[in-house]
């Protein structure tokens, strides 16, 4: 029998009992903003606090060597879930810090007249850094443009990674229409130029199996809190050669070796790259999150996704003033569902969705570049994103809703 992902996991998920105020049972559906917690994961937060809290690396007591193991720990499974090794991983507060740490780290290797090269699809927080970044040195910051469907014309990315190209950066899925970026041949272009690829993997690592290597990144960043996990924990990956070449952004305690007066020397990575005290509880959450997404079998989750978007589309394709927008080949897909109802602002449909109990996202997603560039009605869109715990009736919900809001407007 084919793994069975959906209604069966929401009672693992205490938050998705919820009766809202109004009476309505709550239909979530905002994955790609956050996902919703297991149990198993708020109760390893519960334990830490309750029985292992103590700082890492610094504390030779009961409590900080439980701690500081724990913590290592949650390294190594992270490193283990990308394909990386442990050095290579280092926690940081989300996606948005990661792509920052990168984008002040290898500043000393863009100078004036060099070129950074993203794609229109990105997300602002892989988008905004390089772009000031540019400004900063002086350097062309360019956009790679989209096809209609929001999915990549490889030939533009050719055209725009030039022998001055120091860095090209991509996200692996794309937050605004979940599609699934060639990140392989994309790196391969960016390496042939002799530019470093960045890969913003948000919203690709909760529900692709991810290898590092395989996709050719030299930084990979992720947040824990959309796979699963807390907020305020994220990964950046750093490939091995890139480690001994890359300048901590932040300084101060328990990244450095050694503190004169005169000088500091800083600590071998992943240390060196961590200042201040991390998030152990989110680190050793996202590892718990990470055992409860092993235990499915990453190669399940996409499948469901896209199960559930191919019987989003069977119910939805066909009606009028719908727009749906990305690719309708759901190979080229994660499971994102971005549309728009002609003449409605997607902020009304999701008030309208809200009574009802559903809990969709709207407006401009954190990607004005891609919507303006297609001219989206309102610059903006509503969007349903699908996770492990939806199912068909999560859509059919989402349906009938869609159907009020068109009766109203
Ligand atoms: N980046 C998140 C989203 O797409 C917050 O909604």
């Amino acid at each position: 029998m084919p793994y069975q992902l959906g209604s069966d996991f929401k009672k693992d998920f205490p938050i998705l009992s919820t009766v809202l105020p109004n009476g309505k049972q709550l239909v979530y559906l905002d994955n790609a903003a956050t996902t919703q917690k297991p149990l198993s994961v708020i109760k390893r937060i519960y334990d830490f606090y309750i029985h292992e809290n103590a700082n890492v690396a610094r504390s030779a007591h009961y409590l900080g060597e439980k701690t500081t193991v724990a913590y290592a720990d949650a390294r190594k499974k992270v490193a283990k879930f990308i394909n990386a090794s442990e050095d290579e991983i280092v926690f940081t507060s989300g996606s948005t810090e990661a792509l920052n740490m990168v984008s002040y780290g290898w500043e000393s290797y863009v100078s004036e007249g060099d070129e950074l090269v993203v794609m229109t699809g990105e997300h602002h927080s892989d988008f905004v850094p390089w772009q000031q970044l540019a400004i900063r040195k002086h350097a062309l910051f360019k956009v790679v443009p989209v096809k209609d469907d929001g999915t990549i014309n490889i030939d533009e990315v050719m055209k725009a990674v030039t022998s001055k190209t120091k860095i090209v950066a991509c996200a692996h899925v794309t937050n605004s229409f979940g599609v699934i970026n060639p990140v392989e041949q994309i790196s391969e272009i960016a390496h042939s130029k002799g530019a470093i690829f960045v890969v913003d993997g948000a919203q690709s690592v909760p529900s692709i199996s991810t290898d590092v290597k395989k996709m050719g990144a030299d930084f990979l960043a992720f947040s824990g809190h959309k796979m699963l996990g807390p907020m305020g924990i994220g990964v950046l990956y750093i490939s091995k050669d890139k480690l001994e070449k890359f300048n901590p952004f932040l300084t101060g305690g328990g990244m450095i070796d050694e503190v004169k007066n005169e000088y500091t020397t800083f600590a071998c990575a992943p240390d060196r790259y961590e200042a201040g005290t991390p998030n152990v509880e989110g680190a050793i959450g996202l590892a718990t999150a990470i055992d409860y997404l092993n235990d499915i079998g990453m190669e399940n989750i996409l499948d469901h996704e896209r199960n559930l978007l191919g019987y989003s589309y069977s119910k939805l394709e066909k009606e009028d003033r719908l727009i749906l927008y990305g690719p309708k080949d759901f190979t080229k897909r994660a499971g994102v569902l971005t549309f728009n109802i002609k003449g409605v602002h997607p902020h009304d449909v999701s008030a309208v969705l809200d009574s009802f109990g559903i809990a969709i996202r709207s407006g401009h997603h954190c990607a004005q570049p891609i919507l303006r560039s297609l001219k989206v009605q309102f610059n903006a869109t509503a969007r349903a994103s699908f996770y492990i715990y939806n199912s068909e009736s999560d859509i059919d919900a989402l349906c009938d809703a869609i159907e009020d809001v068109k009766r109203r407007f």
